[in-house]
């Protein structure tokens, strides 16, 4: 692995994938994080069993900007059920590089969207990751 992680996470911010809205959502769901208030929303269109299309909008930091971005990359075409069942841990190893306490309300806010959004589509989380934990 010689890519450097860094840039890799600028990247997603400056040029971010999926981002914008889609016409017709089957669910729309968007949340911020109280203390910066740095948000985000996700537009998901489903397909059979499958999440078909990903679209995100939000302001905010590099870090939860670029996980959004690469979370998007990472759920478009997957089933359902593999995008319920992502958890922290996918996101801390999709961003590659540790991430200090302090950041991971910032990189783990699209996921909460996201877990959000699929339970709204009657698409629960097992273990209902409602953050507050820490
Ligand atoms: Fe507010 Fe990062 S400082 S979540
Ligand atoms: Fe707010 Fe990162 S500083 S989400």
């Amino acid at each position: 692995m010689s890519m450097d992680y860094r840039e890799y996470i600028l990247d997603h911010y400056r040029d971010p994938r999926n981002f914008g809205k889609l016409e017709h959502p089957d669910v729309h769901c968007e949340d911020s994080n109280p203390l910066c208030g740095d948000q985000l929303a996700i537009d998901l269109e489903f397909e059979g069993d499958q999440v078909s299309q990903v679209r995100f909008q939000g302001r905010g930091c590099a870090i939860s900007q670029a996980t959004a971005s690469m979370l998007s990359e990472m759920i478009e075409g997957r089933p359902i059920k593999d995008v319920i069942a992502l958890g922290k841990n996918d996101v801390l190893e999709v961003l590659g590089i540790p991430i200090s306490p302090a950041r991971t309300k910032c990189a783990f806010l699209s996921l909460r969207v996201l877990h959000r959004a699929l339970a709204m589509a009657g698409h629960e989380h097992p273990a209902s990751e409602e953050e507050e934990e820490e």
